[in-house]
Protein backbone atom coordinates (compact mmCIF):
# COMPACT_ATOMS: atom_id res chain seq x y z
CA UNK A 1 0.00 0.00 0.00
CA UNK A 2 0.89 3.71 -0.76
CA UNK A 3 2.91 4.73 1.83
CA UNK A 4 1.66 8.92 1.25
CA UNK A 5 -2.08 8.04 1.32
CA UNK A 6 -2.75 4.54 1.38
CA UNK A 7 -4.20 4.33 -1.92
CA UNK A 8 -3.09 0.70 -4.21
CA UNK A 9 -3.36 3.55 -6.86
CA UNK A 10 0.21 5.49 -6.15
CA UNK A 11 1.69 2.28 -4.98
CA UNK A 12 1.47 0.60 -8.83
CA UNK A 13 2.26 4.25 -10.00
CA UNK A 14 5.07 5.53 -8.25
CA UNK A 15 7.06 2.90 -6.02
CA UNK A 16 8.74 -0.34 -7.62
CA UNK A 17 7.77 -3.85 -6.73
CA UNK A 18 10.06 -6.83 -6.73
CA UNK A 19 10.44 -8.84 -9.52
CA UNK A 20 12.89 -12.04 -10.01
CA UNK A 21 14.24 -12.91 -13.04
CA UNK A 22 12.94 -16.61 -14.08
CA UNK A 23 15.30 -17.12 -17.33
CA UNK A 24 17.10 -15.07 -19.35
CA UNK A 25 18.91 -15.97 -22.93
CA UNK A 26 20.12 -14.29 -25.40
CA UNK A 27 18.28 -13.77 -28.98
CA UNK A 28 20.80 -11.54 -30.66
CA UNK A 29 23.75 -10.20 -29.72
CA UNK A 30 22.33 -7.31 -28.48
CA UNK A 31 19.05 -8.77 -27.22
CA UNK A 32 17.97 -10.38 -24.16
CA UNK A 33 15.11 -12.36 -23.08
CA UNK A 34 13.52 -12.32 -20.06
CA UNK A 35 11.04 -13.92 -18.05
CA UNK A 36 10.12 -12.35 -15.16
CA UNK A 37 7.68 -13.21 -11.76
CA UNK A 38 6.22 -11.46 -9.33
CA UNK A 39 5.39 -12.46 -5.86
CA UNK A 40 2.43 -14.57 -5.92
CA UNK A 41 0.50 -12.25 -8.53
CA UNK A 42 0.12 -11.79 -12.04
CA UNK A 43 1.45 -7.90 -13.57
CA UNK A 44 -1.98 -7.03 -14.55
CA UNK A 45 -0.69 -6.23 -18.11
CA UNK A 46 -2.85 -5.91 -21.32
CA UNK A 47 -1.55 -6.18 -24.78
CA UNK A 48 0.77 -3.39 -25.69
CA UNK A 49 1.24 -1.89 -22.38
CA UNK A 50 4.83 -0.93 -21.16
CA UNK A 51 6.49 -1.72 -17.39
CA UNK A 52 9.12 0.82 -15.86
CA UNK A 53 12.18 -1.61 -14.61
CA UNK A 54 14.49 -0.72 -12.36
CA UNK A 55 18.36 -1.13 -11.17
CA UNK A 56 19.00 0.34 -7.68
CA UNK A 57 21.48 2.61 -7.99
CA UNK A 58 21.23 2.59 -11.87
CA UNK A 59 17.64 3.60 -13.40
CA UNK A 60 14.67 3.19 -15.04
CA UNK A 61 13.79 2.01 -18.49
CA UNK A 62 10.30 1.76 -20.04
CA UNK A 63 10.07 -1.87 -21.18
CA UNK A 64 7.30 -3.52 -23.20
CA UNK A 65 5.65 -6.72 -22.39
CA UNK A 66 6.30 -9.24 -24.43
CA UNK A 67 4.00 -12.21 -22.95
CA UNK A 68 0.09 -12.10 -23.48
CA UNK A 69 -2.06 -11.48 -20.44
CA UNK A 70 -3.43 -15.14 -21.22
CA UNK A 71 0.12 -16.33 -19.92
CA UNK A 72 -0.32 -17.04 -15.64
CA UNK A 73 2.12 -16.66 -12.86
CA UNK A 74 4.99 -14.63 -15.03
CA UNK A 75 5.61 -12.43 -17.75
CA UNK A 76 8.15 -12.05 -20.56
CA UNK A 77 10.34 -9.29 -22.19
CA UNK A 78 13.23 -8.47 -24.26
CA UNK A 79 15.67 -6.05 -23.99
CA UNK A 80 17.56 -4.46 -26.74
CA UNK A 81 21.06 -2.92 -24.58
CA UNK A 82 21.68 0.18 -25.93
CA UNK A 83 23.01 2.40 -22.52
CA UNK A 84 23.65 2.23 -18.96
CA UNK A 85 19.95 1.16 -17.65
CA UNK A 86 19.68 -1.78 -20.45
CA UNK A 87 23.46 -3.11 -20.08
CA UNK A 88 22.49 -3.34 -16.65
CA UNK A 89 19.70 -5.22 -16.74
CA UNK A 90 21.54 -7.66 -19.46
CA UNK A 91 23.92 -8.31 -16.87
CA UNK A 92 21.06 -10.38 -14.05
CA UNK A 93 20.82 -13.92 -13.95
CA UNK A 94 18.25 -16.15 -12.84
CA UNK A 95 17.17 -15.33 -9.64
CA UNK A 96 18.47 -11.81 -9.71
CA UNK A 97 15.72 -9.10 -8.14
CA UNK A 98 15.34 -5.88 -9.80
CA UNK A 99 12.05 -2.87 -9.39
CA UNK A 100 9.32 -2.94 -11.28
CA UNK A 101 6.20 -0.12 -11.56
CA UNK A 102 3.12 -0.44 -13.64
CA UNK A 103 1.75 -1.72 -16.26
CA UNK A 104 1.37 1.96 -17.68
CA UNK A 105 -0.07 3.31 -20.98
CA UNK A 106 -2.71 2.23 -23.49
CA UNK A 107 -3.43 -0.98 -25.11
CA UNK A 108 -4.46 -2.77 -28.32
CA UNK A 109 -8.22 -2.77 -27.73
CA UNK A 110 -8.19 -6.52 -28.26
CA UNK A 111 -12.00 -7.12 -26.67
CA UNK A 112 -13.42 -4.39 -28.97
CA UNK A 113 -12.37 -5.67 -32.13
CA UNK A 114 -13.87 -8.81 -31.73
CA UNK A 115 -15.29 -10.49 -34.95
CA UNK A 116 -12.77 -8.99 -37.03
CA UNK A 117 -9.74 -9.54 -39.09
CA UNK A 118 -6.56 -8.94 -38.10
CA UNK A 119 -3.57 -7.74 -39.68
CA UNK A 120 -0.05 -7.28 -38.08
CA UNK A 121 2.82 -5.76 -39.01
CA UNK A 122 5.73 -6.42 -36.32
CA UNK A 123 9.49 -5.28 -37.45
CA UNK A 124 12.89 -5.21 -35.90
CA UNK A 125 12.00 -4.73 -31.75
CA UNK A 126 8.49 -3.89 -32.70
CA UNK A 127 7.74 -7.15 -32.79
CA UNK A 128 8.13 -7.65 -28.67
CA UNK A 129 4.72 -5.70 -28.19
CA UNK A 130 3.39 -6.75 -31.16
CA UNK A 131 3.63 -10.45 -29.19
CA UNK A 132 1.61 -9.75 -26.76
CA UNK A 133 -1.69 -9.16 -29.20
CA UNK A 134 -0.62 -11.99 -31.32
CA UNK A 135 -0.48 -14.48 -28.72
CA UNK A 136 -3.45 -12.95 -27.07
CA UNK A 137 -5.44 -13.58 -30.57
CA UNK A 138 -4.52 -17.20 -30.94
CA UNK A 139 -5.42 -18.11 -27.81
CA UNK A 140 -8.24 -16.64 -28.17
CA UNK A 141 -8.65 -17.41 -31.67
CA UNK A 142 -12.72 -18.25 -31.93
CA UNK A 143 -13.18 -14.37 -31.13
CA UNK A 144 -11.54 -13.35 -34.19
CA UNK A 145 -11.71 -13.95 -38.46
CA UNK A 146 -8.61 -13.95 -40.20
CA UNK A 147 -5.35 -13.42 -39.09
CA UNK A 148 -2.14 -12.26 -41.46
CA UNK A 149 0.84 -11.82 -39.49
CA UNK A 150 4.15 -10.25 -41.36
CA UNK A 151 7.58 -10.12 -39.35
CA UNK A 152 10.55 -8.57 -40.81
CA UNK A 153 13.75 -7.77 -39.91
CA UNK A 154 17.18 -6.24 -40.92
CA UNK A 155 19.06 -9.33 -41.56
CA UNK A 156 18.92 -12.98 -40.90
CA UNK A 157 21.13 -12.43 -36.96
CA UNK A 158 18.11 -9.78 -36.00
CA UNK A 159 15.61 -12.56 -35.94
CA UNK A 160 13.67 -12.42 -32.89
CA UNK A 161 11.43 -15.30 -31.37
CA UNK A 162 12.70 -17.81 -33.94
CA UNK A 163 11.12 -21.20 -32.13
CA UNK A 164 7.70 -19.09 -32.12
CA UNK A 165 8.11 -17.66 -35.69
CA UNK A 166 8.32 -21.29 -36.85
CA UNK A 167 5.12 -22.61 -34.71
CA UNK A 168 3.09 -19.76 -36.43
CA UNK A 169 4.47 -20.52 -40.31
CA UNK A 170 3.48 -24.17 -39.22
CA UNK A 171 -0.19 -22.70 -37.53
CA UNK A 172 -2.70 -22.95 -40.02
CA UNK A 173 -5.34 -20.53 -38.34
CA UNK A 174 -2.43 -17.63 -38.92
CA UNK A 175 -1.04 -17.13 -42.53
CA UNK A 176 2.37 -15.99 -41.11
CA UNK A 177 5.51 -14.51 -43.96
CA UNK A 178 8.37 -13.00 -43.04
CA UNK A 179 11.30 -11.23 -44.78
CA UNK A 180 14.57 -9.46 -44.18
CA UNK A 181 16.14 -6.53 -45.72
CA UNK A 182 19.38 -8.06 -46.24
CA UNK A 183 19.75 -11.83 -47.55
CA UNK A 184 22.48 -14.59 -47.07
CA UNK A 185 23.71 -17.63 -48.07
CA UNK A 186 21.98 -19.27 -46.09
CA UNK A 187 18.40 -17.53 -45.83
CA UNK A 188 15.67 -19.43 -48.49
CA UNK A 189 13.05 -16.53 -47.33
CA UNK A 190 11.44 -13.94 -48.77
CA UNK A 191 14.49 -10.90 -49.12
CA UNK A 192 12.86 -7.20 -49.09
CA UNK A 193 11.93 -4.72 -46.99
CA UNK A 194 8.07 -5.56 -44.86
CA UNK A 195 5.69 -3.85 -47.34
CA UNK A 196 7.40 -6.53 -50.48
CA UNK A 197 4.90 -9.12 -48.42
CA UNK A 198 2.14 -7.22 -48.45
CA UNK A 199 1.12 -8.23 -52.30
CA UNK A 200 1.52 -11.86 -51.17
CA UNK A 201 -1.69 -11.77 -49.04
CA UNK A 202 -3.12 -8.72 -50.80
CA UNK A 203 -6.29 -10.89 -52.39
CA UNK A 204 -7.63 -12.21 -49.20
CA UNK A 205 -7.82 -9.17 -47.38
CA UNK A 206 -10.97 -7.33 -46.43
CA UNK A 207 -9.95 -3.83 -45.53
CA UNK A 208 -13.54 -2.62 -44.48
CA UNK A 209 -13.30 -5.44 -41.90
CA UNK A 210 -10.02 -5.78 -40.96
CA UNK A 211 -7.98 -4.22 -38.07
CA UNK A 212 -4.30 -3.31 -38.89
CA UNK A 213 -1.61 -3.21 -36.01
CA UNK A 214 1.76 -1.40 -37.00
CA UNK A 215 5.02 -1.58 -34.53
CA UNK A 216 8.40 -1.43 -35.55
CA UNK A 217 11.06 1.22 -36.76
CA UNK A 218 10.04 4.88 -37.60
CA UNK A 219 10.65 4.75 -41.14
CA UNK A 220 8.53 1.55 -41.34
CA UNK A 221 5.17 3.38 -40.55
CA UNK A 222 5.01 5.83 -43.57
CA UNK A 223 5.60 3.27 -46.04
CA UNK A 224 2.85 0.41 -44.73
CA UNK A 225 0.41 3.26 -43.79
CA UNK A 226 0.74 4.53 -47.07
CA UNK A 227 -0.11 0.92 -48.53
CA UNK A 228 -2.92 0.60 -46.28
CA UNK A 229 -4.17 3.56 -47.10
CA UNK A 230 -3.84 2.44 -50.76
CA UNK A 231 -5.78 -0.99 -49.95
CA UNK A 232 -9.25 1.50 -48.86
CA UNK A 233 -7.88 0.88 -45.15
CA UNK A 234 -9.49 3.65 -42.69
CA UNK A 235 -7.17 6.03 -40.33
CA UNK A 236 -9.63 4.31 -37.53
CA UNK A 237 -8.88 1.07 -37.85
CA UNK A 238 -4.78 1.07 -38.15
CA UNK A 239 -3.50 1.15 -34.52
CA UNK A 240 0.60 2.23 -34.03
CA UNK A 241 2.72 1.91 -30.94
CA UNK A 242 4.75 4.97 -30.61
CA UNK A 243 8.11 5.31 -28.87
CA UNK A 244 9.33 8.06 -27.09
CA UNK A 245 11.79 9.16 -24.73
CA UNK A 246 10.48 8.33 -20.99
CA UNK A 247 11.19 9.48 -17.25
CA UNK A 248 7.89 9.25 -14.89
CA UNK A 249 6.15 6.74 -17.44
CA UNK A 250 2.87 8.18 -15.47
CA UNK A 251 2.10 11.77 -17.74
CA UNK A 252 4.11 13.71 -14.91
CA UNK A 253 7.12 14.61 -16.08
CA UNK A 254 6.48 16.04 -19.80
CA UNK A 255 9.59 14.00 -21.62
CA UNK A 256 7.09 11.95 -23.76
CA UNK A 257 5.16 14.88 -24.81
CA UNK A 258 4.09 15.23 -28.58
CA UNK A 259 2.51 18.54 -28.99
CA UNK A 260 0.71 18.07 -25.78
CA UNK A 261 -0.33 14.19 -26.12
CA UNK A 262 1.65 12.34 -23.73
CA UNK A 263 3.12 9.27 -25.16
CA UNK A 264 3.14 7.42 -21.98
CA UNK A 265 -0.42 7.61 -21.16
CA UNK A 266 -2.46 8.91 -24.20
CA UNK A 267 -0.30 5.98 -25.74
CA UNK A 268 2.04 3.88 -26.70
CA UNK A 269 -0.59 2.27 -28.60
CA UNK A 270 -2.89 5.08 -30.67
CA UNK A 271 -5.36 4.66 -33.99
CA UNK A 272 -3.13 6.74 -37.01
CA UNK A 273 -6.69 8.93 -36.65
CA UNK A 274 -6.07 9.72 -33.16
CA UNK A 275 -2.69 11.02 -33.82
CA UNK A 276 -2.94 12.25 -37.65
CA UNK A 277 -2.38 15.81 -36.62
CA UNK A 278 0.35 15.04 -34.58
CA UNK A 279 3.13 16.13 -37.41
CA UNK A 280 5.81 14.51 -34.61
CA UNK A 281 4.68 11.55 -34.02
CA UNK A 282 5.16 9.38 -36.19
C1 LIG B 1 6.89 2.61 -24.35
C2 LIG B 1 8.30 2.11 -24.56
C3 LIG B 1 8.49 0.75 -24.72
C4 LIG B 1 9.79 0.25 -24.92
N1 LIG B 1 9.96 -1.10 -25.05
C5 LIG B 1 11.19 -1.60 -25.17
C6 LIG B 1 11.41 -3.01 -25.24
O1 LIG B 1 10.47 -3.80 -25.23
N2 LIG B 1 12.68 -3.45 -25.33
C7 LIG B 1 13.76 -2.58 -25.38
O2 LIG B 1 14.91 -3.04 -25.45
N3 LIG B 1 13.60 -1.25 -25.31
C8 LIG B 1 12.34 -0.74 -25.21
N4 LIG B 1 12.18 0.62 -25.13
C9 LIG B 1 13.37 1.51 -25.22
C10 LIG B 1 14.07 1.54 -23.86
O3 LIG B 1 13.24 2.12 -22.91
C11 LIG B 1 15.38 2.35 -23.97
O4 LIG B 1 16.25 1.69 -24.86
C12 LIG B 1 16.04 2.47 -22.60
O5 LIG B 1 15.29 3.30 -21.76
C13 LIG B 1 17.46 2.99 -22.74
O6 LIG B 1 18.00 3.15 -21.44
P1 LIG B 1 19.57 3.05 -21.21
O7 LIG B 1 19.87 3.66 -19.89
O8 LIG B 1 20.04 1.65 -21.43
O9 LIG B 1 20.16 3.91 -22.39
P2 LIG B 1 20.52 5.46 -22.38
O10 LIG B 1 21.90 5.58 -21.83
O11 LIG B 1 19.42 6.26 -21.75
O12 LIG B 1 20.49 5.75 -23.93
C14 LIG B 1 21.33 5.05 -24.86
C15 LIG B 1 20.94 5.43 -26.28
O13 LIG B 1 19.61 4.98 -26.57
C16 LIG B 1 18.81 6.08 -26.98
N5 LIG B 1 17.45 5.89 -26.39
C17 LIG B 1 17.15 5.75 -25.10
N6 LIG B 1 15.83 5.61 -24.92
C18 LIG B 1 15.26 5.67 -26.14
C19 LIG B 1 13.95 5.60 -26.64
N7 LIG B 1 12.88 5.44 -25.85
N8 LIG B 1 13.76 5.71 -27.96
C20 LIG B 1 14.80 5.86 -28.79
N9 LIG B 1 16.07 5.93 -28.38
C21 LIG B 1 16.31 5.85 -27.09
C22 LIG B 1 19.51 7.31 -26.44
O14 LIG B 1 19.22 8.45 -27.22
C23 LIG B 1 20.95 6.90 -26.55
O15 LIG B 1 21.42 7.09 -27.86
C24 LIG B 1 10.90 1.15 -24.96
C25 LIG B 1 10.69 2.52 -24.80
C26 LIG B 1 9.41 3.00 -24.62
C27 LIG B 1 9.21 4.45 -24.45
S1 LIG C 1 7.25 9.97 -19.30
FE1 LIG C 1 6.80 11.50 -17.86
S2 LIG C 1 5.07 12.45 -18.76
FE2 LIG C 1 5.39 10.74 -20.04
Amino acid sequence: MCEACGCHEHESMYMPKTLTVVKTSPMTERDRFFEFKLDGRDLGHLPGQFAELSIPGIGEAPISVSSSPTKKGSFEMVIRKVGKVTAALHDLNAGDTLGVRGPFGTHFPMDEIKGKDLLFFGAGIGLVPLRSAVNFALDNRPDYGKMFLLCGFTDVSQRLFTDEMESWKNNRSVEFLETVDRGSPQWEGNTGVITTLIPKIKDRLSPKNTKAFIVGPPVMYKFVILELRNLGFRDADIFVSLERRMKCGVGKCGHCQIDGVYVCQDGPVFTLESISHLVEAL
